[in-house]
């Protein structure tokens, strides 16, 4: 049976150092960050992922999956080592790759016999050509070192699933040898059908960075269009749920809102542009900036509207309740969340900023300590003027607006996910607030007085909970209660 080291058991080298284990193989997982790898040899996961921990402490107790901090070790227990440590914005955007150097530079002098490594880490194209030089460098002599590439896809959130159950496998190798060790090692998933791909080094490098970049763009596109949707009075969401029935565009991806956050698609966006310029290729992914800047700017607008709606109240401190704090839902990871971002923000402007997220206080906490965290949604917005709905975890969707009412000081909210449902906020008396969308009290149809100037239309059961049950021209609009933010 092979043996595999996972180096690096983050957010995804823990979770597939799990999924390694559950796969069948024996396994150790190595960090340099001590707590790190003492919590995850306890069985403990040091950070949100669902059904990751009861996966990660069944093998720890079997005794299958281990964890620690030597590379050494790793270097003469494991014949496959992936390499899973992070790939973080260094200088103008380009990947720091400084963790993949101290890992290659802590592992392959150590090694004692012929073994595979593979990336697993999101870089830039032409990385794994570099390391293959530096590996030569450090090899001891005798031992054969293969490189191979096998970029991850997995969400956060879903992460054990996507681990078992991959929706493609990319096996960038060089060797044959490398290839079918990559088969034996994801044998479960090919035999459940997940696809192979088998590419070059470079081209296995450049689909993991070109799909961020297409997923970043997707959402850029659809605010863009939310932009444009609020300066003619047409609905955001409408509008994505009818592009989506397109299955050449698909819905996925097509929430407009606060835009797209985490530890992935912001950095990698702005690694492809950096990386496109080295190469002489700027001009190709000149776009991506557009994708970026369009991004940032829903950011920027929510702290606008909010600064203005606040402003308005007179009041000397004003409070604003946010709801949430991780960059999205089933998640505690704040790196660039735009709802930290904005919360930040408001309280650099001399806003009082309570939040609460149902998993991500502590790293929240960690990183943006002058905020004040709640343990329960209404407690964030006690006494709030405006509340802001900033990431859109399911339990907010089942929060009591008429109750909410009284506890809050002021009656805005703004849904800057376009996930709640305005209704029942509005009809407990709030001032809703949405981007890109009509929101309205709904009507029901008259058939037999239809409105001469509105067009009854079905509402779709599989898009988004909050609809226009009427398509209203801009008569029915203006006697509508419509509400969009200044
Ligand atoms: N998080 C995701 O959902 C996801 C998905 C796909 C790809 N990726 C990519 O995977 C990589 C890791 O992402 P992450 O989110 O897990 O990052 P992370 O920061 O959570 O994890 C990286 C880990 O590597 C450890 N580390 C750093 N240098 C080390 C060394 N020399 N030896 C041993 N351990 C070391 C760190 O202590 C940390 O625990 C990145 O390139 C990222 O872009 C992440």
């Amino acid at each position: 049976m092979l043996r595999i080291s996972v180096i690096g058991t983050g957010y995804l080298g823990a979770t597939h150092a799990a999924g390694m284990a559950e796969l069948g193989f024996e396994v150790l997982g190595v960090d340099n960050d001590p707590a790190k790898a003492a919590a995850l040899a306890a069985g403990r996961v040091p950070f949100h992922e669902p059904e990751l921990p009861e996966l990660l402490a069944g093998h720890v107790h079997s005794g299958r999956l281990r964890f620690g901090t030597s590379l050494v070790e790793a270097a003469r227990f494991a014949d496959i080592h992936f390499l899973c440590v992070g790939t973080p914005p260094g200088r103008n955007g380009a990947a720091d790759l400084s963790q993949l150097y101290s890992a290659l530079e802590g592992l392959v002098p150590h090694l004692t016999r012929n073994c595979l490594i593979v990336g697993k880490s999101t870089v830039p194209v032409g990385t794994a050509e570099a390391l293959t030089a530096r590996i030569a460098e450090l090899a001891p002599q005798g031992i054969s070192v293969d490189l191979a590439w096998n970029p991850e896809f997995l969400r956060e959130g879903h992460a054990v699933f996507d681990t078992l159950h991959p929706n493609r496998l990319v096996f960038g190798v060089t060797t044959p040898d490398a290839e079918w060790a990559l088969r034996q090692v994801y044998s479960t998933p090919i035999a459940d059908g997940s696809p192979v791909v088998v590419t070059n080094l470079p081209t296995a490098e450049l689909i993991k960075v070109s799909a961020n970049a297409f997923l970043a763009t997707k959402i850029s596109f659809i605010n863009a269009m939310a932009e444009l949707c609020e300066l003619t009075g047409a609905d955001v969401t409408l509008l994505a749920d009818a592009l989506g029935h397109d299955d050449r565009i698909g819905r996925k991806f097509l929430g407009a809102g606060l835009g797209y956050g985490g530890g992935c698609l912001p950095k990698d966006i702005r690694a492809l542009i950096a990386r496109a310029g080295e190469l002489g290729a700027g001009e190709a992914v000149e776009f991506l900036r557009d994708v970026d800047t369009v991004n940032q700017r829903r950011r920027e607008r929510v702290v606008r509207d909010t600064l203005n709606l606040v402003r308005a109240t007179g009041n000397a401190r004003p409070r604003v309740g946010i709801l949430g704090a991780a960059f999205k839902p089933l998640s505690d990871d704040v790196r660039d969340s735009p709802a930290l971002d904005v919360a930040k923000r408001l309280h650099s402007a001399g806003v009082e900023v309570s939040v609460y997220d149902p998993a991500a206080t502590n790293p929240a906490r960690a990183v943006a300590p002058q905020l004040i965290y709640t343990a329960t949604a209404a407690a964030a917005l006690h006494e709030a003027d405006v509340v802001l709905h900033l990431t859109e975890w399911s339990e907010f969707r089942d929060l009591d607006p008429v109750f909410l009412r009284t506890v809050a000081r002021g009656g805005v909210i703004i849904d800057a996910r376009n996930t709640l449902d305005p209704e029942p906020w509005l009809a407990a008396g709030w001032d809703f607030r949405a981007f890109g969308r009509l929101v309205e009290r709904r009507t029901t149809p008259s058939l037999a007085f239809p409105l001469p100037d509105s067009v009854p239309v079905q509402p779709n059961p599989a898009s988004e909970p909050a609809r226009a049950l009427v398509t209203p021209s801009p008569l029915t609009r203006l006697r509508s209660r419509v509400r969009r933010t200044a």
